[in-house]
């Protein structure tokens, strides 16, 4: 597989990095502190072309493959992951599923307006009894002739207020098992459809997740995404894509962590040398580089394989699963290079350790990864 990045790959990088160290780093603090993401920086990131990077022009998008997503998507967590979730959702989780499965009227009226940030999307899978197990859909949506009625609750929903249009999960015919869940378009604003609590969060906290509440919501029937049933499967087959997108966001939040305790050990000074030429620091330094490194091989395949039409489904969980331990583990010990200066927020490495956790959560848990490993191995 090749790995040589080509020179618009090298551009979309470099992109990336510019905007994330000159327009996000300045105030990733204060936001982090006040749990809220800049309206400014995400239209920013819009007209960028970082919110529809794999959507085809015809939509409005970048028309980019998912190599050049996950370069972007590295860059851009590395400085603020928060930036990453949002970018991340909008790009795997909503414009791919609909340019991919949805009508041509879906792709008009929603897909060239989420692709350049005019509308941002939120996927509506999990709810307070469905996470894992997330074929044990409790939000119903009963077929009534010429639209859906929604009802229902989701929970831990990205852009859960900032989203215009959310992608949503529902139950239509109980009987069928996951073979009767679809997934439908709902607009904000609809009558009955009402954003409910902000959850208060260890990390990613600049970007929204709420719990969102659906009340004899009226969905009109062409809001339906795919054929009848269709649901579960498009769910599956863009959060295999969207795995992809959260395993750059943690290599991306793990290489954030690495570069600053490389510098920090260069700087710092204790027994009368910088720190870095102590075999201790050392030793920390080349096991974070070595596994950052494999991890960023893993997520360039997966990204490789589905940009190559290659069935991606296990390498994009073996990407997710150890790309988040990686950053986990890796955040953990830029901590403790940092000494007491890593555990206050000034050195943003504490932020980056508290970002690391959801990425062995969200979209699938590491457990469920294995899961999704072994039954590829198996079957
Ligand atoms: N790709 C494609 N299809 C898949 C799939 C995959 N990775 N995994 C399962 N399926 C299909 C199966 O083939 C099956 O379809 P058929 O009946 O047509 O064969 C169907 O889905 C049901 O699968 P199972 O019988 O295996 O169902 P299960 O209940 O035993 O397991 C599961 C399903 C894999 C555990 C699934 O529930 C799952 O992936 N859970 C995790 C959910 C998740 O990732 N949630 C993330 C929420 S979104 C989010 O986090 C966004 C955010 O905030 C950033």
């Amino acid at each position: 597989m090749d790995f040589n990045l080509s020179e618009e790959h090298l551009a979309v990088r470099d992109a990336a990095r510019y905007f994330a160290q000159n327009e996000l780093l300045p105030e990733v603090i204060e936001r982090d502190n006040a749990q809220k993401f800049d309206p400014v920086l995400l239209k920013k990131m819009g007209e960028l072309g970082f919110l529809g990077m794999m959507v085809s022009p015809e939509y409005n998008g970048s028309g980019m493959d998912t190599l050049s997503y996950v370069l972007a998507m590295e860059e851009i967590s590395k400085i603020d992951a928060s930036a990453g979730v949002i970018m991340s959702v909008n790009n795997s989780l909503v414009c791919w599923g609909i340019e991919k499965y949805g009508s041509q009227e879906l792709k008009q009226k929603y897909l060239t307006k989420l692709a350049t940030g005019e509308m941002i999307g939120a996927f509506c899978l999990s709810e307070p009894e469905a996470g894992s197990d997330a074929t044990s859909q409790h939000t119903t949506a009963v077929d009534r002739g010429g639209y859906y009625l929604l009802n229902g609750t989701k929970n831990w929903i990205t852009n859960g207020n900032t989203s215009n249009v959310c992608v949503v999960i529902a139950q239509t015919d109980p009987e069928k098992r996951h073979k009767g869940i679809n997934a439908f378009l709902v607009e904000k604003g609809v009558e009955g459809f009402e954003v409910g609590k902000k959850e208060d969060k260890m990390g990613i906290r600049a970007s929204d997740t709420h719990t969102l509440m659906f009340s004899d919501v009226k969905v009109p029937k062409e809001n339906r995404i795919g054929d009848d049933g269709f649901g579960f499967k498009f769910a599956m087959n863009v959060l295999n894509g969207g795995r992809i997108g959260i395993a750059a966001q943690a290599l991306g939040i793990a290489a954030g962590a690495f570069e600053l305790s490389l510098k920090y050990s260069k700087e710092r000074k204790t027994f009368g040398k910088p720190i870095s030429d102590h075999q201790a620091i050392q030793f920390k330094l080349s096991e974070m580089a070595t596994k950052i490194e494999a991890a960023r091989l893993l997520v360039y395949k997966s990204a490789r394989m589905k940009d190559e039409g290659k069935d991606y489904v296990q390498a994009a969980a073996m990407a997710k699963l150890f790309a988040s331990d990686v950053a986990m583990w890796v955040t953990t010990e830029a901590v403790q290079v940092h000494g007491g200066y890593g555990y206050v927020k000034e050195y943003h490495v504490e932020r980056h350790m508290r970002d690391a956790k959801i990425t062995q959560i969200y979209e699938g848990t590491s457990e469920i990864q294995k899961l999704v490993i072994a039954r590829e191995l198996l079957k």
